[in-house]
């Protein structure tokens, strides 16, 4: 799939702006703070239906103005869509496909696929467990909706159950009917987890091999308690531990706390990796993430690279040109040094909330 042209009005410092991409690289260069990050995430709101900088939608409304508008034309099995958002002041948000009102933001999660590599991802090699968690379910929920609505309703619970373990009378009884519903859930999530890995695993293995010229080997283990469990076994598990969320008066235990492990030749990258390592098995990473989408999609997703490229070496940055050639990407850049005899791409310059070709 590629996108065809946005249209941002009152968008973060976009009063009235439109770009129309090609089906190649869209590099957009300027200065900080004038604008590059703020298209990005445009798009990522168009394709997501949430933007991943905020926690209010309102926040991208322009200073001045009470709406913002955006409105994305996208091919898709060679037919052409559009997806328009509005936003208000209230924080209300609305988001319209082909002129249909979408009901719930589930239906909309992965109607534009993306793979979002900004310097920030370094937290999925750097990080908490809670980024390399959210690494994995954004793929999960791209590649499922019923994996979106069964977190969702994960959540719900675990929410529910951590307000019951604060009050000064515990609900044992409910927590135990909780349990029964959490570990239906739990066991299906892990499965899914599970194979989402496995696939990012088969793509990483053999991108870390070309990026490194063989030296480098890369592994990734899943780390849960409920691996293997059946559904008795995690509910007995969950009810086990009941005493510690009590003395805790939060859950402790749960697919909230699963992490994966990432090697490379056999030492856990976090912990032993060199900085280059890092950003190696970032760079596999979302590249593995970006083949399994395409493959198991059967649909090219859209690549936004945001800002990366003076995080990574000739080589590296060379490997990338070559991978993104036949795709459509999004690149934005203080320094576009690093494009010569490159195809395929349009250059637009990002000025104070303008573009210019
Ligand atoms: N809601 C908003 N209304 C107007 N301007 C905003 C809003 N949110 C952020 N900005 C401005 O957007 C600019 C940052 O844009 P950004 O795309 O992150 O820059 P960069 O080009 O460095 O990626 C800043 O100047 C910031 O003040
Ligand atoms: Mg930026």
């Amino acid at each position: 799939m590629y996108l065809k042209n946005l249209k941002l009005k009152n968008f973060r410092n976009y009063t009235e702006e439109e770009v129309n991409f090609i089906d190649g690289i869209n590099l957009f260069v300027g200065n900080n703070a004038h604008g590059k990050t703020n298209i990005i995430e445009a798009i990522y709101l168009c394709a997501i239906g949430k933007s991943y900088r905020t926690l209010k939608d309102m926040e991208v409304i322009n200073f001045n103005s009470n709406v913002c508008n955006l409105d994305i034309n996208y091919i898709k099995d060679n037919i052409e869509n559009n997806v328009k958002i509005n936003i208000n002041n209230l924080n209300k948000k609305e988001i319209i496909k082909n002129d249909v009102k979408i009901k719930k933001l589930s239906d909309h999660v992965g109607e534009i696929l993306i793979v979002i590599f900004s310097p920030d991802s370094l937290d999925i090699v750097k990080g908490s467990p809670s980024k390399r968690r959210s690494f994995v379910d954004m793929i999960c929920c791209q590649l499922s909706k019923s994996y979106l609505i069964l977190h969702q309703e994960y959540m719900k619970c675990l929410k529910l159950k951590n307000t019951l373990l604060k009050k000064d009378i515990i609900d044992k009884e409910y927590i135990h009917i909780l349990h029964e519903k959490m570990s239906d859930y739990i066991i299906k999530i892990v499965n899914f987890r599970k194979n989402t890995i496995d696939k990012i695993l088969n793509k990483a293995i053999d991108i870390e091999k070309e990026l490194t010229d063989n030296l480098e080997y890369i592994n990734i283990k899943y780390i849960s308690d409920f691996l293997d469990k059946d559904k008795e076994e995690v509910k007995k598990y969950l009810d086990d531990h009941l005493y510690i969320d009590i003395l805790r008066k939060s859950a402790v235990k749960g697919i909230q706390r699963d992490d994966i492990d990432i090697y490379i030749n056999d030492l856990d990258v976090s912990k032993y990796g060199s900085q280059g390592q890092k950003r190696t098995a970032l760079l596999t990473l979302k590249l593995a993430n970006f083949e399994v989408l395409k493959e198991e999609m059967e649909e090219t997703p859209i690549l936004l690279l945001d800002d990366i490229m003076s995080e990574l070496d000739s080589t590296r940055i060379n490997f990338l040109l070559k991978y993104i050639e036949n795709y459509q990407s999004i690149i934005t850049t203080t320094d576009a040094s690093f494009v010569n005899n490159v195809d395929n791409i349009q250059i637009l310059k990002v000025l104070n909330g303008t573009l210019e070709k």
